[in-house]
Order: C-alpha cells, then sequence, then structure tokens
C-alpha cells in the first residue's frame, strides 16, 4: 500500500509525531503493565541461552548504533551479563573475536544493512547465537537470525531514522526486561521501568507540543550558525551523538556529540562565546557531574542551550532551556531525543534542505 504523508509536510515530521503511537506498537502484546510481566515471542526457546551468556554484543551501524549505546547501561545492569556495543565496519574491520558462547544482536531498521549482514553472517559462522532486531519482516537479517524481535514501528521512509530509534531502543529494554524477570533483586527496578513506558506515550506528546518554541529557537539561534556541540553523559551519551547525527544528516550543518566527561580531555578547547552549545542535563545520578560542565561551558563564556525536566527550575533564569518531562533514568533518553529531531527538522527547513531525502544519502546502505 502507497504510504502517504497526510496532513504532513514530510515523512520524517510525519514519523516523528507518530511515535506516541509507535512506541505503543512496540510494547503491544508485549508487555503487561498489571503484572510487571513482559514477553517476547521471538525470543521463545532462546532465553535460557542467551541468560548463560558470557557476554552480549550489540552490533549495527547509525541510529542503530546510538540505540544500542543507549541501552547498553541498562542491559548489563539488570541481566548482569556484560555489553559491549560495536559499529558493524569496524567489527569486522578489528575481525573480532567471537566464540560459541557469545551473544550477539543485530539492530537494523531495514534488516538489509550490508555491513551489519557481514557481521551477521562473520558471527553465525564462529557458533555465536545471533538475535535480529528489526523493523522489516521477512528482511535478511530476520531471516538469517535465530531468533529477534521486531519492533513494529510501521514503516519508514525519511532518510533520517526517528520512531525506529525510540522502537528500536524499547525493543532492546524489553529484552532486558524479560532476560532479568528470574531475578529478585532488580523487581523493584524493574516495575519502576515498567511504569515509565506506560506513562511514555504521554510524555512524548508532551515534548511534541513543544513544537513552535523548538521552530523558533531553530530560527532564532541556531540556523546561521556553521556548527553546534551537544553535550551530556551517562545515559544521555547517546542522545547527544544520536542528536548530532539528526543535524548533520538532514541540514548539513556541522554538529558533534561530545561526552561531557570528556570535555576537560580536548573539546572543552572549541568553547567560546560564539559556538552554540547544548546541554542535556536532565535529573540523574549524574546531575552534580553535569553542573560542573555546564560551569567548564560558562566560565569560557559559552552559553548553553540546556535540556532539563520541567520540573527543574534552577536553570530557567540564567539559560535558554528546552524543558521535557522526566522519567526513569534508562528511559529519559526516549524522551530526550524528541526535541533534537524537531530541531534538526526546522534546521534542515530553514536551510531549504531536502528534509526527507537528503544529498548523498541512502535509506539502506545496501553496500559495503
Ligand atoms: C539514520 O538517520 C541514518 N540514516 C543511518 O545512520 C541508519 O540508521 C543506518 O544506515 C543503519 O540503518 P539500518 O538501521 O537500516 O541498519
Amino acid at each position: 500500500a502507497e504510504i502517504m504523508k497526510g496532513s504532513f509536510d514530510h515523512f520524517m515530521q510525519k514519523e516523528i509525531y507518530e511515535q506516541p503511537e509507535s512506541v505503543v506498537n512496540t510494547m503491544r502484546g508485549r508487555v503487561n503493565f498489571e503484572n510487571h510481566k513482559v514477553t517476547l515471542g521471538g525470543l521463545r526457546g532462546y532465553l535460557p541461552i542467551i541468560r548463560r551468556a558470557r557476554r552480549i554484543v550489540f552490533i549495527a551501524c547509525g541510529t542503530s548504533y546510538h540505540s544500542c549505546m543507549a541501552t547498553r547501561a541498562i542491559f548489563e545492569e539488570l541481566t548482569e551479563i556484560p555489553g559491549q556495543t560495536e559499529l558493524a565496519s569496524d567489527f569486522l574491520d578489528r575481525r573480532t573475536p567471537i566464540f560459541r558462547d557469545d551473544v550477539c544482536v543485530f539492530v537494523s531498521q531495514s534488516g538489509e544493512t550490508a555491513d551489519t549482514i557481514l557481521a551477521m553472517r562473520y558471527c553465525l559462522e564462529r557458533g555465536a547465537v545471533c538475535v535480529g532486531v528489526t523493523n522489516t519482516v521477512g528482511s535478511s537479517i530476520s531471516r538469517e537470525t535465530h531468533c529477534g524481535v521486531h519492533i513494529n514501528a510501521g514503516p519508514e521512509i525519511g532518510v533520517a531514522s526517528t520512531k525506529a530509534y525510540t522502537s528500536q531502543y524499547i525493543a532492546l529494554v524489553m529484552m532486558a526486561l524479560q532476560l532479568s524477570e528470574d531475578r529478585n533483586s532488580v523487581t523493584e527496578r524493574r516495575q519502576e521501568i515498567i511504569d515509565g513506558l506506560y506513562r511514555l506515550p504521554g510524555h512524548i506528546k508532551e515534548v511534541l507540543d513543544e513544537d513552535t518554541n523548538l521552530q523558533i529557537l531553530a530560527k532564532d539561534t541556531l540556523s546561521k550558525e556553521r556548527s553546534l556541540l551537544i553535550m551530556g553523559r551517562g545515559y544521555q551519551n547517546a542522545t547527544c551523538l544520536e542528536g548530532a547525527l539528526k543535524i548533520k544528516e538532514i541540514s548539513y550543518m556541522h554538529s558533534e556529540g561530545i561526552l561531557a566527561g570528556e570535555l576537560k580531555h580536548g573539546p572543552l578547547a572549541l568553547v567560546d562565546e560564539n559556538i552554540p552549545v547544548i546541554l542535556v542535563m536532565t535529573k540523574d545520578s549524574l546531575y552534580p557531574k553535569v553542573q560542573s560542565a555546564l560551569q567548564q561551558v560558562t566560565a569560557r563564556k559559552g552559553q548553553p542551550i540546556i535540556i532539563c525536566n520541567s520540573n527543574d527550575d534552577s536553570l530557567i533564569k540564567d539559560y535558554k532551556t528546552i524543558r521535557v518531562p522526566q522519567t526513569v533514568d534508562c528511559l529519559q533518553g526516549l524522551i530526550n531525543i524528541v526535541p533534537l529531531q524537531i530541531l534538526s527538522y526546522h534546521l534542515a527547513i530553514l536551510q531549504d534542505r531536502n528534509v526527507d531525502f537528503p544529498r548523498n544519502l541512502a535509506k539502506s546502505v545496501t553496500v559495503e
């Protein structure tokens, strides 16, 4: 069936706006919010083997790789299985050692990305258990892996991946929740996360309501700039990298995601009164450390725009802020990415770019 943009100007915009529903579709029939249970039918039969894995290696490219980065910490926390994230091309370049007691998870919207497919075949040959996380039923990665999860986000047409990111993120969190259901020590943590998933669609809607403010911010503050730094740490490192990828991909503006913990090790030299900075500063256990990053930036006369929680009044006086609802630390990235998606969209429109089909890029990269 032909997919229509409906009342939207671009597929990307439509896909950003679909997220309150697409995240529900990813969870439908899988997350039971009453008894706090997660059941992924596609992993049936493989759960005992995965639980016994020596390590889990997440392999992907681009945005899909960022979804692995975003969920690695909660995966390790809930399952206590060491996790490792790999860019498919680099994983192959290094001829990474892989063994029979490894579990390898391949995350790909299309299921047809050449680098990810080659990495999958490499792991299959070495006897690892291979899990596919894709948005495309019948794709090479769905067919050739032993088991997996379809993210059910619906077709994504815009080259810039948006709703697939949030759905991949949820699929990986659901996997961690199911794998850890036998661990009593994490029962409360699991319940808190499942309650957070329940509230997620409403939280995303709240961010979508900020569209006009973000459009104004893009126009008045950012669209004439040459470069934009996006900083954060912990769970939000992935948000920064993903936000920067969106911006460069569709607006062609240089943008860089920076791990705030690395500032003093180099990137701080870029900061002066002229370079725009976005600081992701939502409340979690690393908040004091991000406050110190804020001080480092302001001490160099930087004027950061801050992504912070709507209930955090400490910053509104002194800074331009983008306010987002607060959720469980490990899910906050699902909310924080949305204003950056919207910002990238407006930056691209203001530069008159081809939002859905940016130059030099293809939706699915089927060559190495
Ligand atoms: C994201 O906006 C990009 N277009 C790109 O990084 C993409 O995520 C990457 O090519 C991987 O694609 P896949 O998920 O279909 O494997």
